[in-house]
């Protein structure tokens, strides 16, 4: 089976941090989302990979210069300029020769256990043009919300309703199942969104269906999602990995609590590290507070600084000592 990923977003909503890398890029306990999600890929049978690039396409590259992936092969589409959802998963299936065979999208951000060869099968089932998965959520209205009848049939797509007006809690969870007819849908070089053009559009012809499976699921595309992905590896709530890399140092009497530290990083004597994220090379100086936020990659927090509620440092940003940061981006960033 082949897949496309779409990592082409500017991760807006993870600024500063997808200031310096790609929301897909970013660590979730030391290993990259975009690593994760492949993983899981290569778990239900995918064997190729394209990646539908836009915003900083060379850190991918750079990264992954052997073109592979957990065994799967990857190829690299940089779009000209950004096509949205569903103009890259055409642009990026056409560049990899994806065109002749049923094939999987995603949404790259997506950090879940689904067991793609059952949505493949389930699709088969089906017979349609597109098979969605979906998922509960509480608050539905951060996203596209599908109902469907008895059979799995698509009623309607509904991105990003008015809070309170959505049909139903299952929403888009963000993987599909596609048959190469639905490029047809997605014109060479134009810009169309997947969720509010080619989804409705097949919905209005009967070859949209869908699944609801409720395992783990979050878009870790705010930051406080992100961090929730990757606590809840070193929580127990999804797994017990380990939290502190092997070559971290915490010095005597600094206190690391439900949080994770990454390669490199140091967290000085008399610091405290509660519910946070601490990303590889940074430095936590002494006596400073870290609580529920999250330190970018070689970031120095000078002591007696205090950083809550979800604050988070950008890349090498430099935190003066004993000030106080609640809520704050660090550089500052404008609002979407
Ligand atoms: N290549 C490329 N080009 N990728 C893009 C573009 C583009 O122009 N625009 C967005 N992407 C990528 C993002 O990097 C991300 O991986 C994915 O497409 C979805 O974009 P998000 O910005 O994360 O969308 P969202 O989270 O608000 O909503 C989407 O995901 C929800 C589930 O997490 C929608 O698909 C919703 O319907 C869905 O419920
Ligand atoms: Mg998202």
């Amino acid at each position: 089976m082949r897949a496309v990923v779409l990592v082409g977003g500017f991760g807006t909503r993870l600024r500063p941090l997808t200031l310096s890398a790609p929301k897909q890029m970013l660590p979730v306990n030391g290993i990259t989302m975009l690593e994760r999600v492949i993983t899981n890929l290569a778990r239900g049978g995918v064997t190729e990979a394209v990646l539908a690039l836009g915003y900083l396409p060379e850190v991918f590259q750079e990264n992954f210069p052997s073109g592979e992936i957990a065994g799967v092969k990857m190829h690299y589409a940089v779009e000209p300029e950004p096509l949205d959802t569903g103009g890259a998963i055409g642009f990026a299936a056409r560049f990899a020769g994806f065109t002749d065979d049923t094939f999987i999208a995603l949404n790259g951000d997506v950090i879940n256990d689904l067991d793609i060869a059952a949505l493949v099968e389930q699709h088969r089932a089906f017979g349609g043009e597109g098979t969605i998965h979906l998922t509960p959520v509480e608050d539905p209205s951060r996203f596209g919300v599908v109902p469907i009848d008895d059979r799995g049939r698509v009623e309607a797509f509904i991105e990003k309703p008015p809070a309170g007006e959505a049909p139903s809690n299952w929403i888009n969870a963000g993987t599909y199942v596609l048959e190469p007819s639905v490029l047809d849908r997605m014109p060479e070089g134009e810009k169309v969104s997947i969720e509010r053009a080619v989804f409705p559009d097949m919905v209005a012809d009967g070859k949209l269906f869908a699944v609801q499976a409720d395992g783990y699921w979050v878009d870790a595309g705010t930051p406080e999602s992100y961090m929730k992905v990757a606590l809840d590896l070193v929580n127990g709530t999804r797994s017990s990995e380990p939290a502190v890399a092997a070559d971290a140092t915490i010095e005597d009497g600094a206190t690391v609590e439900n949080s994770i530290v990454g390669s490199g990083a140091v967290i000085e004597a008399g610091a405290s590290v509660i519910g946070s994220m601490i990303q590889r090379g940074a430095r936590v100086g002494a006596g400073a507070k870290i609580v529920d936020s999250i330190v970018g990659p070689n970031a120095l927090i000078g002591p007696a600084a205090e950083l809550s509620e979800l604050t988070v440092v950008g890349d090498s940003v430099v935190v003066e000592a004993s000030s106080s940061h609640s809520g704050a981006k660090l550089p500052d960033v404008p609002k979407e």
